[in-house]
């Protein structure tokens, strides 16, 4: 699953010393972290990449939740929050980042190899979980930049296809080249043998692009409000229906609120894990 054509892979490296690898031990005890080594590393643009980790055999999540990840510098652990890009039931866990120039943990991560070690925080957390929904007939997962992470673990999770009729994804960057896992969703998705069997017919692709030329250009917000999505993937009404649809929102502040603002316009409600609602919200990132 999630073959990557796009770009090169790492090759494997050796592990680190084993003086390193007991230090690092020793402080993510400390600490309470697991200690995971890095399996995968796929540079999609120079600014987003992928990578994979071996999933702690203790670790529970469900699809759609974040952890807290990072690495040691200066001998604490420097952490942010990820969302999971792995369904629950994946015996791996991947992630799939931006990497930020001056930012503290990004401008590292970035240089990630296979048999590094990453750290990873015991208790994984969110609200774009389905359990936070009241059941629907038509899911909507919206998201611009890294927000796609954690909408790539509810699409594979057996229960989200149980729950609803029609799942729909949509993807919003700015250029062509940061549209991350479209070869997946526009085709892989549909040659595997047990997903391609519960998405068929049932699962819509929608990528946008803000800047230069693209089939469907511009922002999702925008392309919502004229219609243009609506027609685009033959909706009857370009406004979401309370009864029967649900929507995850996962982007940066400023798209979240936005999209907020129209979905309650519509007569949807937020929901949280202890009160569910028929939409949810998650920052992509902070700033
Ligand atoms: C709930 C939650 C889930 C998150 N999930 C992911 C994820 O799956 N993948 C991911 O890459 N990041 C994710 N983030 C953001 C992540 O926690 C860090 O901010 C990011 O890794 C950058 O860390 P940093 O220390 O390099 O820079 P920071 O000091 O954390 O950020 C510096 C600046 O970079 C920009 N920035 C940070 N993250 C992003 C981003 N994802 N996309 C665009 N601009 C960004 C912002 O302007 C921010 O102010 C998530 C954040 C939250 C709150
Ligand atoms: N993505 C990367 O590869 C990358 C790498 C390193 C650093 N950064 C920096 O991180 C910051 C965030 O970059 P980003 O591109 O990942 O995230 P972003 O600013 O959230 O933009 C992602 C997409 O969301 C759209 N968008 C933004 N606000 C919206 C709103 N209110 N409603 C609807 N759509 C909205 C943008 O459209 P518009 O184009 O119309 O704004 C863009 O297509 C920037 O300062 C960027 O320079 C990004």
């Amino acid at each position: 699953m999630m073959k990557n054509s796009q770009g090169p892979e790492s090759e494997p490296t050796p592990a680190v010393e084993p003086a390193v690898y007991s230090q690092l031990k020793s402080m993510a005890e400390t600490k309470n972290l697991y200690l995971q080594k890095v399996t995968w590393v796929h540079h999609w643009t120079h600014g987003l990449f992928s990578f994979r980790i071996e999933r702690p055999p203790s670790l529970r999540f469900r699809s759609g939740e974040f952890v807290m990840i990072g690495l040691q510098v200066d001998g604490q652990p420097l952490l942010r929050a990820y969302s999971i890009v792995t369904p629950n039931w994946e015996e791996h866990l991947e992630f799939f980042s931006v990497k930020v120039k001056q930012g503290p943990l990004t401008s590292r991560l970035q240089h990630l190899e296979v048999g590094d070690y990453i750290l990873i925080s015991k208790k994984p957390v969110g609200t774009l979980v389905v359990d936070a929904l009241k059941p629907g007939k038509r899911l909507f997962m919206v998201a611009t930049g890294t927000g796609l992470a954690p909408f790539l673990s509810v699409l594979r999770d057996p229960e989200t296809h149980k729950r609803f009729e029609e799942i729909i994804i949509t993807h919003t960057v700015r250029e062509e080249e940061e549209l991350a896992y479209r070869e997946f969703l526009e085709a892989e998705i549909h040659d595997d043998e047990i997903l391609g069997e519960w998405i068929k017919d049932r699962f819509t692709y929608y990528p946008t692009v803000t800047t230069g030329e693209f089939r469907t250009k511009g922002r999702i917000t925008n392309r919502i409000r004229s219609g243009d999505f609506a027609a685009d993937i033959h909706l009857t009404d370009n406004r979401f229906d309370p009864e029967t649809d649900r929507v995850m929102v996962c982007g940066s502040l400023a798209f979240n609120r936005e999209m907020a603002t129209m979905l309650v316009e519509h007569g949807l409600v937020e929901g949280h894990n202890n009160d569910p609602g028929t939409f949810v919200v998650e920052r992509a990132f902070v700033g």
